[in-house]
């Protein structure tokens, strides 16, 4: 399903010229299929605490987290990551959790609350092309968007959403799973990040299982 998708944004991976105007691309990317998504009850699976033995997000996301950062987890599921990041982040910090699948949010919430995390994040329901967090413009520390980026089908419109959202010294840190996620696909998704003007970081290193990139925002110019 995800066949032309994939290939259209390989093709600009691999430094071809754009296939023609803003328009025809614009165009070009609507005729694209919807990604797979993974179905919402896996996320039962994807709360298990044997998940924790191999995935730590202390240890994956929390170099890049501070207290009272304000911290945006997009595909944010059952709250894997969100629980963790709302603990790191502390009393004074807070963490967007996003989804468009309200069963998965709603599950989020329940977990937050029973953690007594929930005070410390703005759960929602988004839609595919809307992250609904307008008000937050401006006024996020870091993005981790985590085995996620691969379900998003617009990541013209994701990216250009992300720079609007991050501070000028605020971060995008991208993890896809290796494997489920080829190197091609990785390459390609992050060429439309580069495409979106974000500035490409050393890339933390987190052993085979994953692929992993950081970004600085686009430089807004005044
Ligand atoms: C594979 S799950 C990962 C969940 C979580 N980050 C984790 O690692 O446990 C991907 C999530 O992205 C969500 N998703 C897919 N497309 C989305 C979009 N356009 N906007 C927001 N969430 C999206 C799906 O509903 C799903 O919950």
């Amino acid at each position: 399903m995800t066949t032309n998708r994939i290939a259209f944004q390989s093709s600009i991976a691999a430094g071809d010229k754009l296939p023609g105007s803003a328009k025809e691309i614009a165009e070009s990317l609507k005729a694209l299929p919807e990604p797979h998504r993974c179905p919402w009850w896996v996320h039962y699976l994807l709360v298990s605490p044997l998940r924790r033995l191999t995935e730590s997000p202390e240890k994956l996301v929390g170099p890049f987290v501070e207290p009272g950062m304000t911290v945006l987890d997009p595909g944010c599921g059952f709250g894997f990551f969100t629980l963790p990041l709302a603990r790191m982040v502390g009393a004074q910090g807070k963490v967007l959790a996003v989804d468009v699948e309200p069963r998965v949010v709603e599950r989020m919430h329940r977990r937050a609350r029973k953690a007594g995390l929930a005070e410390r994040i703005d759960g929602r329901t988004c839609q595919l092309r809307d992250l609904n967090l307008a008000e937050y413009e401006g006024r996020v520390d870091l993005v981790s968007v985590i085995h996620t980026l691969h379900e998003f089908e617009d990541l013209v419109g994701f990216f250009a959403q992300v720079a609007l959202l991050l501070k000028p010294t605020g971060r995008l840190l991208v993890i896809e799973p290796n494997g489920h996620v080829t190197t091609e696909q990785f390459t390609a998704e992050l060429s439309w990040c580069r495409l979106a003007g974000f500035r490409e970081l050393n890339a933390p290193d987190l052993g085979r299982k994953r692929l992993a990139a950081l970004f600085a925002p686009p430089v807004v110019s005044s």
